[in-house]
């Protein structure tokens, strides 16, 4: 049993005012594999995530909705660990913000630094622009600036607050950045971190008298933590410092502390690369091993943003695999797709379409099929048991490098996608000795027993290493192979380092899997993801309904004459206008959907309306229109529909006639 050591492992705390998407799970997604992979290397790995719930945006979101800010943190905090459940995350420790051991740590943190370096932190006035519509702070400088949400001027505040000391931390931290040049990873990282430091730093405001919604500071309650100062020192509350008997860590935390790894994204690298170590040494505490800052996962080469609903979500992809496999391959599927894809450290681009081919060509046709192929013959052949190997090496010709090592390197230095190349190289080599050997021909003669037994025995043992390696990204077929092949005990606590040729007995009994990774038809599956993401995206939505106009929203009955009474307010809400359409078109294989440029005074937008079968494209080009255009935006057939023109619904098949204009009417004009 090879000795224990420790590695801590951190995501960051994530904002509990949103719903996590693909791109926040990818930071998760990543440290599991990285966990799974140092427990598998002998590591006793602690691994900590958590939401971050304090700060002005959950206090107006709570507002908005009418609810205490606890309320809404709990809520929201619940989405992240049923997702991260979902989606098989081994994480050992997860963090909460609002927690009370949380807030005993950042006081704790701050009584230290306030007696180890008194200087560092002062209070001063702050001077910045506020926007009292919106509740939040637009800027830290006393210069004009307007409401990034409400576009009105934010006006000037001026309140005492404690500050921290950043600029007297300059020397310091380019002597860490030079002594440490792996501190920060990838090297460009680094290199950007050093250039902002090296521009001088300014002293960075830690706390806030105008908001409620935080954590008190110690003997001065007006104030509360302000953002950074907070959430960082969750990496430390999470695992008990300011609980232990002396005041301020238990013995997890002296255990744990500094943290290995704390892997982000990289648009918040100057806070951990520049702040965080400031704030540590301040404190007079042990800086992190390493920061790993990763690239953004755009969407078909866009950023995600909910303005622009091309959010993907990870429950769909993981929930819809299932489903139309009937077997559990989702989170297996999305994992691979991630790390193989993206070359980490990168941006990099997520499509649909891609995790399904990946999934089929490199799941389904990879790994499953070469795995149902192995053991169904040694099924046949062998009567289910691990033949007796020959003196004779043959697979050694096919492969190029000692199997058990491969990929570890790639693994070590976090390039997981160099990692699984390495894997998958192998598994095509192994196909290609089989090809080569065809064990399935020469099992009909006798006199060839021996090379058959050596071809299935190399094959099957290739099969096992193969699957050790890929467990830590693919941790669900994995398993079921390994148990396939006669292994026992799970194989997340199997340890690499005991991977050596021959480990596979012979005479072993092995099963046929039952199905690992079928194949999945692209286009139904594709559909089932787009119709869930959409109705997170939307919910309440008709899911899968060609929606565009009111037609086809709704049925063709009459309206309810009875129906509820809405007030004049909740009318207004709906922003209605006028619109001349530009252009329209068919959409391939959809029969009902239409695409329509329409221009609606100050832009023109794309809209799908489902009126196809009441309108040919080229007669609807000049016709004004009556678009709702503060609908939320939602995708079908992989196109944005961003509004809804209006129409009747006649008839008891609810024929769309479209509402129109018998005035010259400017596009624009708004309907009320
Ligand atoms: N609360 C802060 C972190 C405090 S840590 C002491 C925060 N939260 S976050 O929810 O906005 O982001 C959490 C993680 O998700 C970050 O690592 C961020 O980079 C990652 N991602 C969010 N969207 C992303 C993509 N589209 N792509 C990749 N990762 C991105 O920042």
């Amino acid at each position: 049993m090879a000795q224990t050591k420790k590695f801590y492992l951190t995501t960051p705390i994530y904002y509990a005012n949103s719903r996590p998407h693909v791109g926040s799970a990818y930071t998760t997604i990543v440290c599991d594999v990285i966990a799974r992979y140092k427990r598998m290397c002998g590591y006793e790995v602690a691994y900590l995530t958590g939401t971050d719930e304090h700060g002005v945006n959950i206090e107006r979101a709570a507002e908005k909705l009418g609810i205490h800010p606890a309320e809404l943190v709990d809520r929201n905090q619940k989405v992240f660990r049923e997702l991260w459940t979902l989606l098989g995350i081994q994480h050992t420790h997860f963090i909460r913000t609002t927690s009370t051991e949380h807030a005993r740590a950042v006081q704790t943190l701050v009584r230290r630094t306030l007696k180890r370096s008194p200087q560092a932190i002062y209070k001063a006035k702050y001077e910045g622009r506020y926007c009292i519509h919106d509740n939040l702070y637009v800027s830290d400088s006393p210069e004009s600036a307007d409401c990034q949400i409400c576009g009105r001027p934010a006006e000037l505040i001026s309140e005492e607050n404690y500050f921290f000391r950043l600029s007297a931390f300059q020397d310091r931290l380019l002597a860490l950045y030079r002594d440490r040049p792996e501190w920060v990873q990838p090297e460009f990282r680094l290199n950007e971190v050093k250039s902002f430091v090296e521009a001088g730093l300014k002293d960075v405001s830690i706390s806030r008298k105008s908001i409620k919604w935080g954590i008190p500071w110690p003997d001065d309650p007006q104030h509360v933590f302000y953002v950074w100062y907070d959430a960082l020192t969750s990496y430390m509350s999470g695992i008990g410092f300011g609980a232990g008997t002396d005041g301020e860590a238990n013995p997890e935390f002296k255990l744990l502390w500094p943290a290995d790894l704390h892997m982000i994204g990289k648009e918040i690298i100057r806070f951990h690369a520049v702040y965080w170590p400031a704030f540590l040494m301040a404190a007079e505490l042990p800086l992190p091993e390493k920061i790993f800052a990763h690239g953004w996962l755009l969407f078909e080469q866009e950023k995600m943003s909910k303005s622009k609903g091309n959010i993907a979500y990870p429950e769909p992809i993981v929930k819809a695999f299932d489903e139309l496999t009937g077997a559990s391959v989702g989170n297996d599927a999305l994992r691979y797709y991630l790390l193989r894809e993206v070359v980490f450290g990168q941006d990099g681009n997520f499509s649909r379409d891609a995790l399904i081919t990946r999934y089929n060509a490199d799941l389904a046709n990879g790994l499953g099929n070469l795995a149902s192929r192995v053991l169904a013959m040694i099924e046949s052949y062998f009567e289910s048991h691990v033949p007796e190997p020959t003196s004779d090496t043959s697979i050694t010709k096919f492969v190029s490098a000692p199997l058990e090592s491969i990929a570890r390197e790639h693994y070590d230095a976090y390039r997981f996608s160099s990692a699984v190349q390495d894997i998958w190289r192998l598994i095509a080599q192994v196909d290609a000795y089989l090809v080569q050997e065809q064990p399935w021909k020469i099992a009909a003669d006798p006199a060839h027993r021996p090379r058959l037994r050596e071809v299935l025995y190399s094959a099957a043992e290739a099969l096992r290493i193969i699957t050790a390696l890929a467990h830590p990204v693919l941790p669900d077929a994995t398993q079921q192979i390994w148990r396939c092949l006669g292994q026992p005990g799970k194989l997340a606590d199997f340890q690499l380092d005991s991977l050596v040729w021959g480990g596979l007995k012979a005479g072993t009994r092995i099963a046929k899997p039952e199905s690992v990774y079928p194949r999945v038809e692209s286009a139904k599956l594709d559909e089932r993801i787009e119709a869930m993401d959409n109705e997170i995206r939307n919910p309440g939505a008709p899911v899968g309904v060609p929606a565009g106009t009111g037609s086809a929203e709704t049925s063709g009955a009459p309206a309810a004459a009875g129906a509820e009474k809405i007030t004049i307010d909740d009318f207004a809400k709906v922003e209605l206008r006028v619109g001349v359409v530009k252009s329209a078109e068919r959409i391939p294989k959809a029969d009902k959907l239409l695409k329509v440029l329409v221009d609606i005074g100050d832009e023109v937008r794309q809209v799908l309306a489902g009126i196809a079968t009441s309108y040919a494209p080229e007669d609807l080009v000049g016709r004004k229109v009556v678009v709702v255009t503060n609908l939320a935006p939602r995708k079908m057939r992989g196109l944005e529909s961003n509004g809804m023109l209006l129409a009747a619904s006649a008839g008891a098949e609810g024929k769309p006639v479209l509402c129109t204009f018998a005035e010259e009417i400017a596009p624009g004009s708004k309907v009320k």
